[in-house]
């Protein structure tokens, strides 16, 4: 059933799914998050359960395999899901938020059930592909190409730092369909992995978030029918791009929980731990550490929540809310290394030991300022849309 809260107002829905994603996370993903951070195994386990849990397509309507609630519903859960593990909340968001939502937005109605219904109910999992090895931040320079045939195109090229590229069923794929048209001149298709021409890369090994798997993918002449482009022709990059606002309301929120997982454990270790004979938190240098992290968690979590009513507003009003997404992402992502960086030093040599999962934090929190677009470009973003320079 779909929730309808007023701006600013979480409802009782939204209270009931906030606590079965805490109790989730902390009961299944918290203690095992370690080991597979440890292995860099991919978590499909787990992931099925938050499947039947409803996580992986919160925003998508049940006739569709999803949740059917609202965009604060998501950010809530994510949050949760995020706090116990980034890696799980690396795939939730990527599987929420640049997947389906894509194609719930984009998407036929054939689309929607060969192509979302399976992966908002978390039977299979789809990735985004926009990155290539020479354009990452410059999304409009890519090289790899699709060329009509038919009924067909044929696609041939290299696409770098897919999440989840090493197990997805499907891929949100964007490509070149007219080279001569620069960003008009790039398409997205959906299309299925492993069939005759697609390879999957080697799995990236990672500073943090190493259970969520990260690789290349490559196409050769891959077949894929005009029916599964997504859209029309030249239309890719305002998808993509239009796709992206959402996924980045999911990584500010991811590192709103790896932000709040360091507080939290900084705020217990300087209650307890003593030194020079009294409570490190009762050293100005620490307790000033703890004032700040507590503000820029709460100034981060207003931003992601009024990004994600933007969100949830524009379903109706189909009106943009990329202001709101980019302002969301650059501080929650500098919020979480903020947090993670005092939350190490304040932990001393314990915190730069695997035996607590502080350090773990620390490595996680540096992706979420990287990808979906750096704080640079989420700076871009912001200034070129209050100053309309460019
Ligand atoms: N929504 C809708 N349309 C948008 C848009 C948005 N948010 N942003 C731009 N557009 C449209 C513009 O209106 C413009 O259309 P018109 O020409 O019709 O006006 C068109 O797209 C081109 O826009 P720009 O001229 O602004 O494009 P640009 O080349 O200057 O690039 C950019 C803009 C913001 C720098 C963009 O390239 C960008 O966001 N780069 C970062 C890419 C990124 O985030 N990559 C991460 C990939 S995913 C990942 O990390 C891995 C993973 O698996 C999670």
């Amino acid at each position: 059933m779909a929730t309808k809260a007023p701006a600013g107002q979480l409802t009782e829905e939204h209270e009931m799914i906030r606590q079965a994603a805490r109790e989730f996370a902390q009961n299944e993903i918290a203690p095992i998050a370690a080991e597979f951070d440890e292995s860099g195994e991919f978590p499909l386990e787990t992931i099925r359960k938050m499947g039947q849990m409803g996580f992986m397509g919160i925003e998508i309507p049940e006739q569709y395999g999803g949740a059917g609630m609202d965009t604060m519903a998501y950010v809530l859960a994510l949050e949760e899901i995020s706090k116990a593990d980034a890696s799980h909340g690396t795939i939730m968001s990527v599987n929420n938020s640049l997947y389906c939502y894509a194609i719930y937005k984009f998407g036929t109605e054939e689309q929607k059930q060969q192509f979302m219904r399976p992966v908002a109910a978390g039977e299979k999992i789809g990735a985004y592909s926009l990155t290539e090895p020479m354009s990452g931040s410059d999304a409009a320079t890519m090289r790899s190409r699709a060329v009509r045939d038919g009924d067909d195109y044929l696609i041939t090229g290299r696409k770098s730092w897919v999440t989840s590229g090493p197990v997805a069923d499907y891929i949100l794929l964007f490509t070149i369909t007219d080279p001569d048209k620069g960003a008009k001149g790039i398409t997205a298709f959906l299309v299925e992995a492993d069939k005759p021409g697609f390879t999957r890369g080697k799995k990236e090994p990672k500073l943090g978030i190493r259970a969520s798997a990260t690789s290349e993918i490559l196409f050769e002449d891959y077949r894929v029918p005009a029916s599964q482009r997504l859209g029309e022709e030249g239309e890719g990059f305002k998808i993509a791009m239009t796709v992206l606002d959402a996924g980045r309301i999911g990584i500010a929120t991811q590192a709103l929980g790896i932000a709040e997982a360091a507080y939290e454990a900084s705020l217990q270790f300087v209650r307890e731990r003593e030194a020079f004979g009294q409570k490190i938190g009762e050293f100005q240098g620490t307790s000033f550490k703890i004032a700040d992290m507590k503000t820029r968690i709460e100034a981060a979590r207003g931003l992601i929540h009024s990004a994600a009513w933007a969100k949830q507003a524009s379903k109706d009003s189909g009106g943009r809310y990329t202001l709101e997404a980019s302002m969301a992402k650059l501080f929650a992502s500098e919020t979480a290394m903020f947090c993670a960086h005092h939350a190490v030093q304040i932990h001393g040599g314990m915190g730069y030991s695997k035996e607590l999962p502080v350090e773990r934090y620390f490595r996680d929190a540096k992706i979420t300022e990287i990808y979906e677009g750096t704080s640079e470009i989420q700076r871009l973003v912001i200034s070129r849309m209050e100053t309309g320079l460019r």
